[in-house]
């Protein structure tokens, strides 16, 4: 230390001596060096100055007890005090605070103009964090907490009035630099039911509607630490409040210069601030993150923009958000549409004192209106009106779609469905299947039904098996589901409800009674699936039982309706994250290998375990479903063909499957055997290892394809530069480098040089047996597939060569 700096260490010393107090009077101003503390001790105001710019100094509240300088208030934000001019604050005698420089400059002011009659008025420091100056009989004239700077602490009143601008929350503009930002946080401009974050003007993050909750949103790590956010009327309008018990640790909010709001609670024994809950998230939170009429999906694995019911895309991407497909004939007989767990949209109406129906009324009756939705403020004490009608003329903005737990109901304005005409008796056409007989290639398959009544009850249908035939003689009670049922499950098969589609048809989540989860597959009347295939699946699915393998839940044969019911996976199919730029790189490599050793299971059980050879003829990455834990399971078997127990191969004049999957020898020769099943498998594994589609040659340089591509990095002692960028930190190079060795032994030309499932399965799970060293495959790497054809299906038939190629599945 310097001789220069001692004496202002003296000035500092005494002065903090004498200043140890709670409270500004009159007489009494505040200089630099001094600190007020509050009578509990938790914070403190006084003089600072920042990191990086020591030269700009401001007046500000502090916790006092945490060594991290936090600071949740500050008084002169956008104007310092250069430190060359050291200024004080003082407190006058009309109730005011002024902070003042050494010239006398006024740098920042409150404006009470108050004069107490008898008895002084003082600013008082409160263990609460809030400076408050008090009036003689002890109530408020002015309190810092209805000022806040860019934090909340607990028991704030954080006003949500769109008249209150000047009581938003205003971010640092960086992380050393306290004056205001473009980023600001508030009631919303037309209305005090919701919370906006702005970035400038624009919206950045919006919290919806307040829909009467009690407690607005709480949070809860464990017993010991519980925070609520409520929404409080004192007849003032709604103000927004975080509370936590008594003795819990220091939480505050922040809005950071990066437009994040934080929720953070100090953490004693890392002695540093820990951030439990943040908005807005990457994708869903952004405000309007799917366009207008779209919203985002957060009940998916990775939240997914997909557009309102009887909307479809606007453009390629959400960019463009969605639009109506058929326009509504105004006053012909529309309906509206419960959508459950809806984050409400943005710029509504709120219409005042009016009952459901009349919400409802006040929305059918204008024709450009949307949509609404209601809520009863009820179970809060309010002093305003209870009822909550919030309609929207045109545009629906900034929607979600919650899992349960959150969100409302909105009733979305839409075509009169033709079902919701109950008048309308559905003919439910009973057994189809009644009686046929399915000679497959060595087995008896025969389905019968039941009576043939039209009843609209569900019919239950016993699908038999020749009890001589070797599927053994257990009796299958299997449901038909009544198409009605179906109708209902799924909205009348509504857009927001569909899962996917494909050249096959559709897709649906539906609930049945009971409400089970189930994906209802609706095959399109012109789709390939024939007949023929449907049964085949019915029948097959239905005997087998694997841990990778879909599970059939029942069927339904409805005029030319085929519907298939599925266990309900709610992680779409493979191919959505292996091929998809965000997703991907939330599929680590373990999950990855998790996935290949299942589908590897499932081969396996098809081709050997289940007493029948199954040949699945149509593995590929969109048919690999994923269950909540990522679990994978095969499905689609409207191709597969059942072998007796000896026979080992057969050709067929049909040739089906997809390009870049199939064998060399099936593909050219209509040859398929279980080898087939092991080549699909092995340019799976590629794809799961690389990232890659099979048949997306323009993204390999200089290779024609993606096993050409594979050989060569493998051949070369390069396979790491095979892996897929986003795993490779995730990644065990020897479990890769072992899953691309095996993806070429699976590949290979010849069908008998592939292992068989048995082996590839042992070769998996035992990482020490030795690998045989792959054949180059030569037949489809020296060609070039035509461009992207990895969603297109082949049909030929080789007796007249030509080739047709169906719609994508
Ligand atoms: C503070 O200044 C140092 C050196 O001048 C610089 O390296 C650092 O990035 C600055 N930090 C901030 C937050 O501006
Ligand atoms: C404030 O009031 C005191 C006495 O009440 C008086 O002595 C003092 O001059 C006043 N100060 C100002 C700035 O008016
Ligand atoms: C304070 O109020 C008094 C009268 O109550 C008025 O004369 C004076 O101008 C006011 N001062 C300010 C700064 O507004
Ligand atoms: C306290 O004083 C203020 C201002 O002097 C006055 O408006 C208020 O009514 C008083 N409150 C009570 C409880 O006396
Ligand atoms: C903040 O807003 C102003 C005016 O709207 C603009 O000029 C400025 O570039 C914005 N700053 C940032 C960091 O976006
Ligand atoms: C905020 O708005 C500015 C333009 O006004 C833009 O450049 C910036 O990226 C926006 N920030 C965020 C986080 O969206
Ligand atoms: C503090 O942080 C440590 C390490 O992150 C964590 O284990 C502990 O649970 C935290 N304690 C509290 C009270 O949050
Ligand atoms: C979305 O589509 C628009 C044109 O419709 C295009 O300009 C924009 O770049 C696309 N955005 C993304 C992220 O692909
Ligand atoms: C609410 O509406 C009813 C009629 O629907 C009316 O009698 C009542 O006065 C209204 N209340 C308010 C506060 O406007
Ligand atoms: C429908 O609502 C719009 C927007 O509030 C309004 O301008 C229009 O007059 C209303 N039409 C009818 C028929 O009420
Ligand atoms: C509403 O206020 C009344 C009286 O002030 C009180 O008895 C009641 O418990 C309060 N209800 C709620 C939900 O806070």
């Amino acid at each position: 230390m310097g001789m220069s700096s001692f004496p202002v260490f003296i000035f500092l010393f005494m002065v903090c001596l004498c200043q140890s107090d709670d409270r500004l009077m009159p007489a009494k101003p505040l200089l630099p060096g001094d600190v007020l503390i509050s009578e509990g001790g938790a914070f403190a105001i006084g003089f600072f100055s920042l990191k990086n710019s020591t030269s700009s100094s401001y007046v500000g509240i502090w916790y006092n007890n945490i060594p991290e300088r936090t600071y949740v208030w500050i008084a002169n934000r956008d104007n310092p005090i250069t430190a060359n001019m050291p200024g004080k604050l003082v407190f006058t005698n009309s109730s005011d605070l002024v902070l003042l420089d050494s010239t006398g400059h006024t740098i920042w002011t409150t404006t009470n103009n108050f004069t107490a009659g008898d008895g002084e008025t003082a600013a008082v420091l409160l263990d609460s964090g809030n400076l408050v100056i008090q009036s003689p009989n002890g109530t408020g004239i002015w309190e810092s907490f209805h000022y806040p700077t860019d934090t909340i602490v607990p028991n704030v009143r954080f006003s949500l009035s769109s008249a209150d601008v000047t009581k938003r929350l205003v971010a640092w503009k960086g992380p050393n630099n306290p004056s205001s930002s473009n980023f600001s946080m508030g009631g919303d401009t037309s209305s005090d039911l919701q919370i906006v974050i702005w970035n400038g003007t624009r919206p950045y993050w919006r919290r919806a509607a307040w829909g009467g909750e009690a407690v607005f949103g709480k949070f809860q790590r464990n017993s010991n630490f519980v925070m609520s956010q409520t929404i409080v009327d004192t007849g003032d309008g709604y103000h927004f409040t975080v509370t936590v018990p008594v003795g819990s640790p220091s939480v505050r909010l922040t809005l950071d210069y990066t437009g994040m709001l934080n929720f953070q609670r100090w953490n004693s024994s890392t002695s540093s601030w820990t951030i439990f809950e943040k908005f807005p998230s990457p994708t869903c939170d952004r405000y309007a993150f799917c366009g207008p009429f779209g919203y985002c999906d957060s009940t998916e694995y990775v939240p997914t923009c997909k557009c309102l019911d009887g909307y479809e895309p606007n453009g390629l991407n959400f960019s463009q958000g969605c639009r109506r497909k058929e326009e509504l004939k105004c006053g012909n007989g529309e309906s509206f549409l419960t959508l459950p767990t809806m984050k409400t949209p943005d710029k509504f109406l709120y219409i005042k004192n009016r009952t459901f129906d009349q919400c409802t009324a006040e929305c059918s009756h204008n024709c450009s209106c949307t949509a609404y939705a209601y809520a009863n403020l009820k179970n809060v004490n309010t002093t305003l009106d209870q009822t909550r009608c919030l309609v929207w003329m045109g545009e629906l903005v900034d929607v979600e779609k919650f899992d349960s737990t959150f969100g409302e109901n909105l009733y979305l304005r839409v075509p009169r469905s033709p079902v919701s005409k109950k008048s309308t008796v559905l003919k439910i056409i009973v057994p189809v299947m009644a009686t046929f007989l399915l000679l497959f290639t060595c087995i008896w398959l025969v389905c019968k039904s039941r009576g043939k009544h039209r009843s609209k009850k569900v019919q239950k249908n016993l699908l038999c098996l020749n009890p001589s035939n070797e599927l053994g003689n257990e009796n299958l009670e299997f449901p038909l589901v009544s198409f009605e049922d179906i109708i209902t499950a799924t909205n009348n098969f509504s857009d927001y409800k569909m899962l996917g589609k494909g050249g096959f048809g559709k897709v649906y989540k539906g609930m049945l009674e009971g409400g089970k989860e189930v994906a209802i597959k609706r095959l399109s009347k012109g789709s390939m699936q024939g007949i023929e295939e449907f049964r085949n699946e019915v029948v097959l699915i239905a005997k087998l039982q694997h841990r990778n393998l879909v599970r059939l839940l029942g069927f339904c044969i409805h005029e030319n309706e085929k519907l298939l019911i599925y266990e309900f996976l709610s992680n779409k199919s493979l191919d959505a994250f292996l091929f998809d730029a965000t997703r991907k790189s939330s599929l680590h490599w373990p999950t990855r290998f998790k996935i290949i050793k299942g589908v590897a299971r499932g081969l396996l059980y098809l081709h050997q375990d289940s007493r029948l050879t199954i040949i699945h003829r149509d593995l590929k990455a969109s048919n690999i479903l994923l269950d909540i834990d990522m679990c994978p399971k095969i499905s689609d078997f409207g191709m597969a063909r059942i072998f007796c127990g000896s026979e080992q191969q057969a050709n067929t004049t049909r040739v089906v499957g997809t390009y870049g999957y199939m064998s060399p020898e099936y593909a050219m020769e209509g040859s398929f055997s279980v080898k087939s099943d092991t080549y699909s498998f092995g340019v799976l594994l590629l794809e799961t290892v690389s990232g890659l589609k099979i048949s997306s040659p323009h993204l390999i340089m200089n290779f024609p394809n993606l096993i050409a591509y594979a050989w060569s990095l493998w051949r070369d002692g390069n396979a790491r530069e095979f892996v897929d960028s986003s795993i490779s930190e995730s990644c065990s190079l020897q479990e890769v480098i072992r899953c691309i060795h095996l993806g070429l032994l699976c590949v290979q030309d010849h069908p008998n040089a592939r292992p068989l499932m048995s082996s590839i399965v042992f070769m998996l799970e035992n990482e020490t047996t030795p690998l045989p060293t792959p054949n180059e495959p030569l037949y489809f790497t020296i060609r070039n597939y035509e461009t992207d054809r990895s969603s297109e299906y082949i049909q030929r038939s080789l007796n007249n060569m030509s080739i047709t190629t169906l719609e994508a599945r």
